[in-house]
């Protein structure tokens, strides 16, 4: 499968799914790097891998328009998926509506809980035992698709929201490039095949 990636930061989650790629009989190939953020870190190591970068910022335009302008990119890039990977923007439903069932995001807490942003800190202010990361499929909801995976990450008692986010990131970079895989394969899978059907049957 292609995949082109969006990021708007660091991209270390980038980082990791490009690396995972070149793990043998990795599934999905990365054919983009799209970012709102042309000074994004992940671009510049994006690019010195050899793989096509794209950036847009979104200032003065209109959700809409920004948004057509990285689909038109991530088209001719001849990606099937899009995998959202800390992208700081909120999707229009149209875009949403043409990727359905192939945008996926990563989201750092343990969904449903904490949606949207200071995930790590609610947690610990709700004195939860475990944070984590769950890893979705984009619909027009927030942060609210069905979930493909999730990693919980215990809660130390001296974490800071800071000292936590490091540590959901590592957890981040193991479950991101897995599901990736397991998606993007699912048609290969006899349990997502027989779910299908019963789903049809019904
Ligand atoms: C990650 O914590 C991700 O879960 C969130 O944004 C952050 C992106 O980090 N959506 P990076 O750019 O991949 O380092």
């Amino acid at each position: 499968a292609k995949i082109a990636i969006l990021i708007s930061g660091s991209g270390s989650n980038m980082a990791a799914l490009l690396y995972h790629s070149k793990l043998p009989n990795c599934p999905y190939e990365i054919v983009m790097v799209g970012s709102n953020k042309p000074d994004a870190g992940g671009l510049s190591i994006a690019a010195a891998e050899g793989i096509s970068i794209f950036a847009h910022p979104h200032k003065g335009m209109t959700r809409e328009a920004h948004d057509q302008i990285m689909h038109d990119a991530v088209i001719k890039s001849g990606a099937d998926y899009i995998i959202l990977a800390g992208y700081m923007r909120i999707l229009s439903a149209q875009f949403v509506q043409k990727w359905d069932g192939r945008m996926l995001n990563i989201h750092p807490s343990l969904l449903p809980k904490y949606k949207g942003l200071h995930t790590h800190q609610r947690a610990i202010d709700a004195g939860d035992k475990f944070g984590g990361v769950s890893v979705h499929l984009v619909t027009a909801e927030l942060d609210d698709g069905p979930i493909l995976g999730q990693c919980k990450v215990a809660i130390l008692p001296d974490d800071n929201a800071e000292s936590l986010a490091k540590r959901i990131l590592f957890a981040e970079h193991q479950l991101y490039p897995h599901i990736v895989c397991e998606y993007v394969s699912r048609f290969q899978n006899p349990k997502y095949l027989l779910d299908k059907v019963r789903a049809l049957a019904l």
